[in-house]
């Protein structure tokens, strides 16, 4: 039994090997072939924050291979009422073959998968977000052909995406620029990882020289799930890190703008960008299911 609540709970052969069987599922479900490959098998996911991709991708992704899954609202459960983590994961071990969980603080995922007989996922915690960043290998993958010493560029925030991007790059062998201002930087135990694993990662403050020749350029909201009291430094600190034409001028012709969404226009990215011919925001998106097919699989299957 594996959890997966870091990208470092995979090794890159497990990546791989993820974008493959991605590639595959994607192709079939195109063709119209159905799985039951998880006939019986239910995945409990419990919700501590909104989500509009992360629920529905798993949903669907759980019914297309012949399987359940179970929305859980904090809200609604007894979680919310005070009974603890180390007992919903014993009692949900009991019922499911994995637990998603979507949590304000990254230690809930840790005390659930301490607990949990059965395999926890991360859904997007305050520190990671690993399952966004297999769609966007299989969507960088996809468009590029190769992943190795392609150049990332992150633009705004080193936040949750952020720091699951920097150790995602470290283990498929790409590089990574984050530009952004001075207190914005992605979490440090991170970037030591990611360089301890022989990743070429910098920080800068200057996106237009971050951007140069990029081959993706990625950003997400400024405000993230959590940081709403903080709306107005944020707008003011981070308006100089939109992903807007001058940063495209500046990367590979052939660039990619990814975006995890959901997407401020205006803020972190310009409109024209967002809509642009360079966006691959919303193949992005539906690769969010294919990969996570491939996860769950890998966990359960
Ligand atoms: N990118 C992402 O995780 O989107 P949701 O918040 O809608 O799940
Ligand atoms: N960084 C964002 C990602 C949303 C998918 C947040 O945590 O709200």
């Amino acid at each position: 039994m594996k959890h997966v609540l870091s990208m470092t709970d995979l090794s890159k052969e497990d990546i791989l090997d993820i974008l493959e069987t991605g590639e595959d599922l994607k192709e079939k479900r195109i063709k119209g072939k159905v799985t039951d490959l998880l006939k019986n098998k239910s995945l409990a996911m419990i919700f501590e924050k909104s989500s509009t991709r992360t629920r529905v991708s798993f949903e669907v992704a759980m019914s297309d291979m012949g399987g359940h899954s179970l929305y859980l609202n904090q809200r609604d459960m007894q979680i919310g009422r005070g009974e603890t983590v180390a007992d919903t994961a014993k009692v949900l071990s009991g019922y499911v073959a994995a637990i998603t969980a979507r949590v304000n603080s990254h230690s809930t995922v840790e005390e659930l998968a301490e607990h949990a007989t059965v395999p926890v996922i991360n859904a997007l915690s305050d520190k990671e977000h690993p399952c966004q960043i297999l769609a966007d290998l299989l969507t960088i993958k996809e468009y590029k052909s190769t992943l190795e010493g392609r150049k990332l560029t992150w633009v705004g925030d080193g936040n949750n995406v952020c720091n699951s991007m920097i150790l995602g790059c470290a283990m498929v062998g790409m590089e990574i620029a984050v530009a952004c201002p001075d207190g914005y930087e992605p979490d440090d135990d991170i970037v030591s990882m990611a360089r301890e694993m022989g990743g070429k990662v910098e920080i800068l403050r200057d996106p237009i020289e971050a951007s140069t020749d990029a081959d993706v350029l990625y950003t997400d909201v400024w405000i993230s799930m959590g940081d709403e009291g903080e709306r107005d430094k944020r707008l003011s600190d981070l308006a100089d890190y939109q992903i807007n034409s001058n940063l495209l001028d500046v990367a590979k012709n052939d660039v990619i703008v990814m975006h995890c969404l959901p997407a401020h226009r205006g803020e972190e990215i310009s409109a024209e960008v967002m809509d642009g011919t360079h966006s691959v925001v919303f193949d992005q998106a539906e690769n969010r299911l294919h990969a996570q097919k491939a996860l769950i699989l890998k966990l359960i299957g």
